[in-house]
């Protein structure tokens, strides 16, 4: 699904991003499951990940994030109209986790809620949020991906416990003037014929948790890892390239690609297909895990905040989850 030409232009004021303290290395991990720091190095690339604080939920990492990028953006609270938290780890089923967001922002004038779409959830957000600028319908937005993975890990499966972490981003995005800065395309797409490959089977209308079944760890992600991982490389090789042409750029234009952060030989294939060097593609999965929605988010802020791209830069965010869904986006600094 992909953007109409009519658009009045997007811009992106601002960028925030929050980690919990607590840090738990591949070393911590050796003592929990049978694994290795050196398995876990050389299968993925990641070294440590953080955890939230007991009472620290997925709202508390959100609205931390999103102050930062407020603050960066030069908006109070009281000025902001929307507000899209993207999550697979909301505080409560209801309502809302962008509520509590908004709660906690004071941020009274603004419409909160959520969206589903896992690991893409940054980019869904940030599509919707676009098209309800500049159609007019809002003049800014609060985007949020925030994960408080560790409560859905099951601690006792190696195959997962050593993969997911903590986390928030925030972006405000606001209308642009054009030639600026500008999100020139976005792109989002799903296939509902894979959903057995990634999810968290229990603790849904699907299957509640009882006393009968508490036992069982139901309402913890279970992966297919190398067939996700197959489908991830074709399915973000495939959105970013979509996002580029449609942009009118060329490899060469980019600088830099902001990946999914779930496997560095999964950002190594991607770098590839897209004939991007991998000096120009951002990489911080070694420091945070797998922070679904939020990955894309922290990277983006970190990578803005340490000076990787500057105005006038082409940059592409990329991403892939559960859903299956994948998304991108091509942005003018
Ligand atoms: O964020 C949403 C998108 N998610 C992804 O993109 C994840 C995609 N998948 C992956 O990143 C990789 O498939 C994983 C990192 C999850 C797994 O890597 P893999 O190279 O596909 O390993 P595998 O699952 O095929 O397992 C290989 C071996 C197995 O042992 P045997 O059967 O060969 O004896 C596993 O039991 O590694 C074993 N293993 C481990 N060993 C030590 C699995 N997990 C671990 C572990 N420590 N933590």
């Amino acid at each position: 699904m992909s953007d109409t030409a009519s658009e009045l232009p997007v811009t992106i004021a601002g960028t925030g991003s929050y980690l919990p303290e607590k840090i738990l290395t591949n070393a911590d991990l050796e003592l929990m499951v049978e694994t290795s720091d050196d398995w876990i190095t050389s299968r993925t690339g990641i070294k440590e990940r953080r955890i939230a604080a007991e009472g620290e939920h997925t709202s508390h990492l959100a609205t931390n994030a999103a102050r930062k990028a407020m603050e960066q953006a030069g908006l109070d609270p009281a000025e902001l109209n929307l507000i899209i938290v993207a999550t697979i780890t909301p505080d409560t089923l209801t309502p809302a986790t962008a509520c509590y967001v908004q709660q906690n922002l004071g941020a009274l004038n603004a419409v909160a809620f959520d969206i589903s779409a896992a690991c893409s959830g940054f980019l869904f957000a940030m599509k919707i949020a676009k098209r309800l600028i500049s159609t007019g319908a809002f003049e800014n937005a609060l985007i949020v991906g925030a994960e408080k993975l560790s409560s859905f890990v099951n601690w006792e499966d190696r195959s997962t416990a050593v993969l997911f972490g903590d986390g928030a981003g925030a972006a405000i995005l606001t209308r642009g003037e054009e030639g600026g800065g500008e999100i020139l395309a976005t792109e989002i797409g799903t296939d509902g014929s894979q959903t057995h490959l990634l999810n968290i089977p229990g603790g849904g209308s699907a299957c509640p948790i009882t006393s009968k079944n508490a036992d069982k760890q139901l309402a913890t992600l279970a992966m297919l890892g190398k067939e996700v991982f197959k489908h991830a490389v074709t399915r973000m090789r495939d959105s970013a390239n979509q996002v580029i042409e449609r942009s009118g750029l060329k490899a060469e234009d980019i600088k830099l690609v902001i990946p999914h952060q779930a496997n560095l030989r999964i950002i190594d294939a991607i770098s590839k297909r897209l004939a991007v060097p991998s000096d120009r593609v951002f990489v911080n999965l070694h420091k945070y895990g797998n922070t679904s929605a939020a990955a894309c988010a922290i990277a983006l802020d970190e990578a803005h905040r340490s000076g990787k791209f500057e105005k006038g830069d082409h940059i592409v965010l990329v991403a892939f989850g559960a859903g299956l869904t994948w998304a991108a986006a091509a942005v003018r600094w």
